[in-house]
């Protein structure tokens, strides 16, 4: 089974994938959690490219290393688990891109971000996707203390649009379920438990 999680920076991602591998511990599951970029030696390697601060870096050049990271992810770690039925947890996935290089810095047509996707994937798709919906406003007022990375320099106006493109994923694809991360980490925490049980 794999489980994604997305959203903006601020989103309370993080907790929630810490909330759920207690969960999943307590009932004596087995999973296996990657972040993206990242999970492999190569994707952190192109991670370190994506998010270092100070880069200029081509929209395009962008959208392809977060691609390459993802696909080097996917045939060497991910596949090889789901073949065992193992739970995969995914810290972002090719949702990330549609939001942020296609909505948000609209580096390229989405049709074309969307066939770029199922080449990274390797024809990949998530059984379940949380996306923790958060209002941009309360996001950078939750990361305003932080030390941000390149993509978190972009700007209010940059969240407000890839914030645009989650809510369009979400009302057309059915295996994303929009949760509102304005309630306490304990609720939406819940909420996603009662989902994956519904499916599991
Ligand atoms: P990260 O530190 O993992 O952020 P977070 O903890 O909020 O997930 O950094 C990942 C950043 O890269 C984040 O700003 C989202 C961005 N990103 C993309 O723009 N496109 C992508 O395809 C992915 C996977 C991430």
């Amino acid at each position: 089974m794999l489980i994604s999680f997305e959203g903006i920076d601020g989103c309370g991602k993080s907790t929630q994938i810490k909330l759920l591998k207690e969960y999943f511990d307590q009932k004596g599951i087995k999973y296996s959690v990657f972040r993206e970029p990242g999970g492999t030696e190569i994707s952190e390697r192109i991670r370190s490219l994506l998010l270092h601060e100070t880069d200029e870096m081509h929209p395009i050049t962008e959208l392809l290393l977060f691609s390459a990271a993802r696909s080097q992810l996917i045939q060497e770690k991910v596949l090889p688990l789901l073949q065992k039925n193992e739970i995969v947890i995914l810290d972002r996935f090719y949702d990330s891109t549609t939001a942020y290089q296609g909505y948000g810095r609209k580096s390229a047509e989405l049709k074309s971000i969307h066939v770029l996707n199922q080449l990274a994937t390797h024809h990949t798709k998530p059984d379940l996707t949380f996306y923790l919906k958060i209002d941009p406003k309360e996001a950078e007022r939750r990361t305003s203390g932080n030390r941000k990375d390149r993509m978190e320099n972009a700007g209010y106006q940059f969240f407000v649009d890839v914030s645009k493109g989650y809510d369009e994923l979400a009302n057309n694809e059915e295996r994303i379920h929009s949760i509102d991360a304005m309630q306490s980490e304990v609720e939406v925490h819940a909420q996603i438990v009662s989902i994956i049980e519904k499916n599991h």
